[in-house]
């Protein structure tokens, strides 16, 4: 494949409560940072996958993943962003696509890795899988006052992995000051076009216990 990927997974999982890193904790007797990487080594087009680990754990995390796939291992920073960064710097020249993918989607079909990076090599310099908005949304003051209802139809949640051009992430990671919690929202800031994709309900971010309890049920 000619796609890497950069897995950041040097979080500490605060809402998750307490237990450590969450990209460490366990989801059927195996952490999640596993079953994330065991789904993008399965999509065909990635040929390099990049994990940034918590920095006490970057000697286990490679042992635990290398009976998984060809995986380079560096140690995280102390944002996503910075996570990111460092994995973006330890990907070889050869690959001209990266995706950007959070351990913590731990379920995340390997389709939507491949249909992204599709997307990706069709032309896009920036592409995001989304999903449409179930809830109704809706504005508050400070006290908690509704302001206003906002229009849903036009509003989309976003998920990982999101797939750019090596240059625009590159660009993008160059130019942003603080810190973003998407990758995508650097690209926009530098005036790059972003490309949605259809996203899955089973590339769920694993935030809190119930989201835990949630894909203990999906696998
Ligand atoms: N992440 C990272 N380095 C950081 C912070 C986050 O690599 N310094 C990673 C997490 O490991 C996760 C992804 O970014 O896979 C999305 O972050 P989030 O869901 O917020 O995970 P945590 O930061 O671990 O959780 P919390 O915010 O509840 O502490
Ligand atoms: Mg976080």
């Amino acid at each position: 494949g000619d796609v890497a990927v950069l897995v950041p997974a040097a979080g500490l999982g605060i809402r998750l409560g307490p237990g450590g890193p969450k990209a460490l904790r366990l989801l059927r007797g195996e952490p999640l940072l596993v079953h994330a990487v065991r789904r993008v080594a399965i999509a065909p087009c990635v040929g390099r996958i990049v994990v940034a680990a918590p920095a006490d754990a970057v000697d286990f995390v490679a042992s635990l993943l290398a009976p998984i796939a060809d995986v380079t291992v560096v140690a995280g920073g102390a944002t996503r962003q910075a996570s990111v960064s460092a994995a973006l710097a330890a990907v070889p020249a050869e690959f001209d696509i990266v995706l950007v993918h959070d351990a913590a989607r731990a379920l995340t079909p390997p389709e939507l890795v491949e249909a992204v990076a599709s997307a990706v090599r069709g032309g896009h310099g920036a592409v995001i899988p989304v999903l449409p908005v179930v809830d109704t949304i809706k504005q508050v003051d400070n006290s908690g006052i509704v302001l206003t209802t906002v229009d849903r139809s036009a509003l989309r949640a976003v998920q990982t992995p999101q797939g750019f051009r090596r240059d625009v992430l590159v660009k993008a990671h160059e130019a942003a000051v603080d810190d973003h919690t998407d990758d995508a929202g650097m690209a926009e800031k530098l005036g790059v076009e972003v490309h949605t994709v259809p996203g899955s309900e089973a590339a769920l971010k694993i935030t809190r216990p119930f989201d835990l309890a949630v894909a203990e049920l999906l696998l």
